[in-house]
Order: structure tokens, then C-alpha cells, then sequence
């Protein structure tokens, strides 16, 4: 089976993200992770207690360059000496006007980039949407120059998808540590790693909070989403009342860990509406006037506590919206997608849920460090849309900050 080589990139919000992964297959693609580079912005963020768009865009533009030559493994015997006409003036002037707005990174393409050899990489994928503008917009640009000089064709990719796809990624061992055995033995885990179609998804991430019915691959219906905060906006924002560093939800459930989910009955916001939709910030002002009524040394004494019962209170929501949906649209799979995928105590709640209710239906969840942002989704969901026939290239690809997944 001829395999491919895919340079997934991923700029969205504040992880600069790089991946090359190896796929072969159709109908069961098979993928392999060759490399995988995060450079984080976290720090640079953390002051704000939140990403700071025209900051992502700065830090982005100075990690791609440097983050493509490890995620390459190349150094600078890399480079060749190329004379002055071994590349056309047409080409040079292309990257000047993609990367016009990054007068920097420019002058470090000129320099690291423009004189390497041509990489062992058959397709360049790049998140154009949904996600901060000008974030996206640097990891597009960086795309399109790279795929102009190199004449590689380049595929834009939907960040949700993305991390929806990436449950393809089979992860042997690795979700043994993530679900009881109990429950892989159920939902046959490992050994599946096919999706069967029709699946739900429910994708939960700093920005979004969709329950999405994956008809097929590319085939897809939004079935509800957050009308206000994101599930992860507001571990966030709660962790921030709490006053755990930025982003929240891993201290959110580490504390949780240690504290009792039935000491503060939060609300369960639209938990029982008609819809697939969400929402979260009523749930975040309970705490906050929770909060509000406690003295500082309450506060102390109960922020475990605090934690435990704000995270059940999404996790209920969560898990009791998407078992609706899997029930009524027949799933055979449903997953669980985004950075707050990452969150043990939603997965083993989801998978128990499931469990009970739904025993014949595959669960599926990503690997730990593949469920916040990362370029291997990014790469696997271009090899899907490559698959399906898409071709793209840099002419013609624009970010999206808006994109729905359906569109
Ligand atoms: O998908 P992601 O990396 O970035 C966006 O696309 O937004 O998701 C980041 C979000 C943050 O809000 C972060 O607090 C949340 O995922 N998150 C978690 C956990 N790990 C990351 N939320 C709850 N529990 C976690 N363990
Ligand atoms: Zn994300």
C-alpha cells in the first residue's frame, strides 16, 4: 500500500504546532506520527489570563521557522549554495507577497528556508478555521509559501475536524491508562480502530463546544452547539476565580481530584432542553456567587471541593446531551474530541454512561497529549480530505475564523 507523508500545521490559537505523519489506506486509513513539535505560547499568555490574538500572531510568526526545521529534523547542512538563478525571480516574488505582513519571518524564509533542498513530504495541511484571525492567518501564509516554493499541494483543514479525526490515530497501550478495563473490553478499544459511521462527536475545546453527527467522513451535521461559553472557556474562567495559572482545566481536575463533587449543587444549564445545544456561562456566574458569599479562609478550605462540583456539573451536561444524541441518531461510535478531551474524570464518565446505556456502541477517545492542539490532527484530517479527491493550493487558500464544520 503506497503511503504518503503529510506536514500537518497548526497556528489557530496559541500552540504552534507541526507534525509530520505517514498514512497509507482508504477506507481504513492507517497513520503513523513520524514527528510531533508543540512550541507553546503559554507563557506568554498567561499574564492576560487568556490568548492575546495580535501576541499568538508575533509568537507564531517567530516559532514556525524553527519549529519546521525540528519537526524536519533539518540543520544547516541542509541548506544548499544555491547560485542566484536556481530559483525562478516568479517564485521569490510569490513568497514576498504571501508573506508581506511578517517582514521577520520574510527575511528568515529567505535565509532557512529558500536555500534547502526540497523535504521528503508529499502534502502540506494547514488549519484555516474556525480560530483567532490573525493566528490563522500566519500559519496559512506560512503554508502557502512553503507549498509555492516547494510545489507541494497544500490542503486547508477545519480545526474541529481535526481533532475529530484524530481518534483515528490507534494508540495500542495508551488508552488502557485512560479507561477501566472494564470498559475496554466493552467498547473493544483498541482493537477497533475503524469508526463505524453513523458517529457522534462531541468536540470540546477552549473555543468551542459542538455536538457534531459525523455522517462520513466530510459528512457532517452540527447537531448543537454552545450558545455562549465554551466548555473549556469556562474551566478557564473558573480556574481563574480559583486563582490556578492559565489554561485552568488541568488544575481544574487536579484539584478536583482531591475534593467531593456532591459539596456544591451548581447548575446543570439546559441539561434538560429539547436541543443539542449548551451553555456554560450561568454555570460559571453560580460559582462566581458562590464565591462571593464565602469568606477568604472558606474559600481556601473549600477550593477542592469547589473544583470537584463545578467539573461535575459540566460533565453531566456533557456526557447526558451526548448520550441523547448517540441514542437518537443510532450512533455506532461516538467520540470524544478537543482540548477538554484530555479530561480523565469526562472520559471515564462518558464511558460509563455509555456503558450502561449504549454497551454495543465503540467509544472512542484521543490520546492525552493529542487532545489540546497539535499538527498530527491536522495532517490526518488532510490526508482524509486528500483522500476524498480535494486538491488545494496556495493560491487560492484563505483562513476562516468563522468556519462551521459543515460548511
Ligand atoms: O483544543 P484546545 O487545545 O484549544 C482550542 O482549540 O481551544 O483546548 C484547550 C482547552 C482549554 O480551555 C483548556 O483548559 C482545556 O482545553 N483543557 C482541559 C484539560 N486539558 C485542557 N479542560 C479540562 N480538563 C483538562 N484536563
Ligand atoms: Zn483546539
Amino acid at each position: 500500500m503506497k503511503s504518503i507523508k503529510i506536514l500537518g500545521i497548526e497556528t489557530s490559537c496559541d500552540e504552534t504546532a507541526l507534525a509530520v505523519v505517514e498514512a497509507s489506506g482508504d477506507k481504513s486509513p492507517r497513520f503513523r506520527v513520524l514527528k510531533n513539535i508543540i512550541a507553546s505560547q503559554i507563557d506568554v499568555h498567561k499574564e492576560y489570563g487568556g490568548v492575546v490574538p495580535g501576541l499568538a500572531k508575533r509568537e507564531h510568526s517567530r516559532n514556525l521557522i524553527p519549529a519546521l526545521y525540528k519537526v524536519l529534523e533539518l540543520n544547516n547542512d541542509k541548506l544548499q549554495n544555491l547560485n542566484a538563478k536556481s530559483i525562478s525571480n516568479d517564485k521569490i516574488q510569490n513568497i514576498e507577497n504571501i508573506l508581506e505582513r511578517y517582514p521577520d519571518m520574510l527575511e528568515e524564509f529567505k535565509e532557512k528556508i529558500i536555500p534547502l533542498k526540497k523535504p521528503d513530504i508529499d502534502l502540506i495541511a494547514v488549519t484555516y478555521g474556525p480560530g483567532l484571525e490573525p493566528a490563522l492567518w500566519v500559519g496559512v501564509n506560512f503554508a502557502r509559501a512553503l507549498s509555492a516554493i516547494w510545489d507541494i499541494p497544500l490542503i486547508g483543514v477545519d480545526h474541529m475536524e481535526g481533532h475529530v479525526a484524530v481518534n483515528l490515530l490507534q494508540h495500542g497501550n495508551s488508552k488502557s491508562e485512560t479507561l477501566n478495563s472494564k470498559q475496554i473490553q466493552n467498547h473493544k478499544l483498541q482493537i477497533q480502530n475503524k469508526i463505524q459511521f453513523p458517529a457522534v462527536a462531541l468536540a470540546v475545546s477552549g473555543g468551542h463546544t459542538q455536538l457534531i453527527l459525523v455522517k462520513d467522513w466530510m459528512n457532517y451535521e452540527l447537531l448543537g452547539e454552545t450558545q455562549d461559553d465554551a466548555a473549556g472557556e469556562a474551566f478557564d474562567k473558573v480556574a481563574r476565580m480559583l486563582d490556578l495559572p492559565f489554561p485552568g482545566g488541568p488544575y481544574i481536575e487536579k484539584l478536583a481530584k482531591e475534593g467531593s463533587a456532591d459539596a456544591f449543587d451548581f447548575p446543570r444549564p439546559m441539561e434538560k432542553s429539547m436541543d443539542y445545544n449548551f451553555s456554560f456561562s450561568g454555570l460559571k456566574t453560580a460559582v462566581r456567587y458562590t464565591l462571593d458569599k464565602m469568606t477568604k479562609k472558606e474559600i481556601r478550605t473549600q477550593r477542592a471541593n469547589l473544583a470537584a462540583s463545578f467539573q461535575e456539573a459540566v460533565t453531566d451536561v456533557l456526557v447526558n446531551k451526548t448520550v441523547k444524541a448517540a441514542t437518537q441518531y443510532g450512533a455506532k461510535t461516538v467520540m470524544l474530541a478537543g482540548g477538554v478531551a484530555a479530561n480523565q474524570y469526562l472520559k471515564n464518565a462518558l464511558g460509563e454512561k455509555l456503558e450502561e446505556k449504549l454497551p454495543n456502541t465503540q467509544y472512542m477517545v484521543p490520546e492525552i497529549k493529542l487532545a489540546t492542539d497539535n499538527g498530527v490532527m491536522i495532517a490526518i484530517a488532510g490526508y482524509l480530505r486528500y483522500k476524498n479527491g480535494e486538491t488545494g493550493d496556495w493560491k487560492t487558500l484563505r483562513a476562516d475564523s468563522n468556519k462551521l464544520i459543515t460548511e
